[in-house]
């Protein structure tokens, strides 16, 4: 469950009572769509909350456990109807999953942005219809905050300084040179963790001597660590905006014959099993936690939004760090 100023017990608070008051504000999943402006209230009394919710993709393994998060959390038996589609990384298939419950007239839009920019007028669209939009993980780059009602999520610049600020404090002085595998280019933890990332190293004797994105994968993780050792012969750590990625440049480094975790330092984000597992084997040096069990944290937003509550506009979800020796204790009761 992620770790917020919110009440963690989102089970516990969709009671069936709770259900009940909220029943007068919620709309079938499958009726007409909501219309004409308003929020679209009383339109049933089923007492469910149907939830259309747009993921990213299947991209990493973070992202597996963000989706059976909210899975697991906004069910039938918790007072949900989700409709959840993947758009497999592409901003046009989101659109188009937000339009479409637009049209069916859900009663809460949440989805995690592909990409920072390009969203208005979608969002201006659910607007119109009255329709609530909560934004999970990404956020997006609008001058409108009246758009959506809440974003969910990690402080990403704060991830990248934590991985950066580790770097400087065990190598600065030994004039190491980094290469940066980055995510997805124009998603906000891509744009993010590098400025976060810069901005702690700045001022070290670290170079970054390369960047590319690997588009948050293990297998363009791989082919682009492969493209920069051919490259260059001197890489002494590696800076990969997610585990996943990370563990790509391993396989990439054992194929050099080199010694991941040794001969090429590895700093990553997330924190996701394979990737302690990798921490704890001695083949990644850091990592910085992203955490994804946001379903708990999104129910409850969800729910007081529909019940016309306040909503905190911005919901920072905090994480940890570890090194090879906490990867090893904190491997054995890990979540995902
Ligand atoms: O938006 C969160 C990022 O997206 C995770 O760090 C990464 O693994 C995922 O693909």
């Amino acid at each position: 469950m992620a770790r917020t100023t919110l009440t963690r017990t989102i089970l516990a608070a969709v009671s069936v009572a709770s259900l009940f008051t909220l029943g007068a504000c919620a709309s079938d999943a499958g009726g007409e769509p909501a219309g004409g402006g308003e929020t679209d209230a009383a339109t049933t009394d089923d007492g469910v909350i149907t939830l259309g919710f747009s993921q990213v993709g299947a991209e990493s393994g973070w992202r597996a456990a963000n989706t059976k998060s909210i899975q697991d959390t906004l069910t039938a038996e918790n007072g949900f109807d989700l409709k959840f589609s993947d758009a497999q990384q592409k901003q046009e298939n989101q659109i188009q999953a937000i339009r479409s419950y637009i049209t069916q007239g859900v009663d809460v839009i949440a989805f995690s942005p592909v990409v920072e920019t390009g969203w208005d007028p979608v969002l201006q669209e659910a607007k119109a219809a009255g329709i609530p939009v909560i934004l999970t993980d990404r956020a997006v780059d609008s001058s409108d905050e009246t758009l959506y009602e809440s974003f969910i999520g990690s402080d990403f610049v704060k991830e990248g300084e934590m991985a950066g600020e580790w770097v400087v404090e065990q190598y600065d002085g030994e004039g190491y040179k980094a290469v940066e595998l980055q995510g997805t280019t124009g998603a906000a933890p891509a744009i993010d963790r590098k400025e976060g990332f810069e901005s702690a190293v700045a001022g070290s004797d670290l170079e970054i001597i390369d960047s590319q994105t690997g588009n948050f994968t293990r297998a363009e993780g791989k082919t682009v660590m492969e493209g920069f050792l051919n490259k260059h012969d001197d890489i002494d750590l590696v800076f990969a905006h997610n585990d996943d990625m990370g563990l790509g440049a391993i396989e990439a480094i054992e194929a050099a014959g080199m010694t991941p975790g040794e001969d090429i330092k590895i700093v990553t984000i997330d924190a996701v099993k394979d990737g302690m597992q990798a921490l704890a084997d001695g083949k990644i040096n850091y990592i910085v936690e992203c955490n994804p069990l946001l379903g708990p944290d999104l129910a409850e937003i969800a729910q007081k939004v529909v019940a016309g509550e306040e909503v905190e506009k911005r919901i920072v979800v905090e994480d940890l760090a570890f090194d090879q020796e906490s990867a090893k204790e904190a491997l054995p009761t890990r979540e995902y």
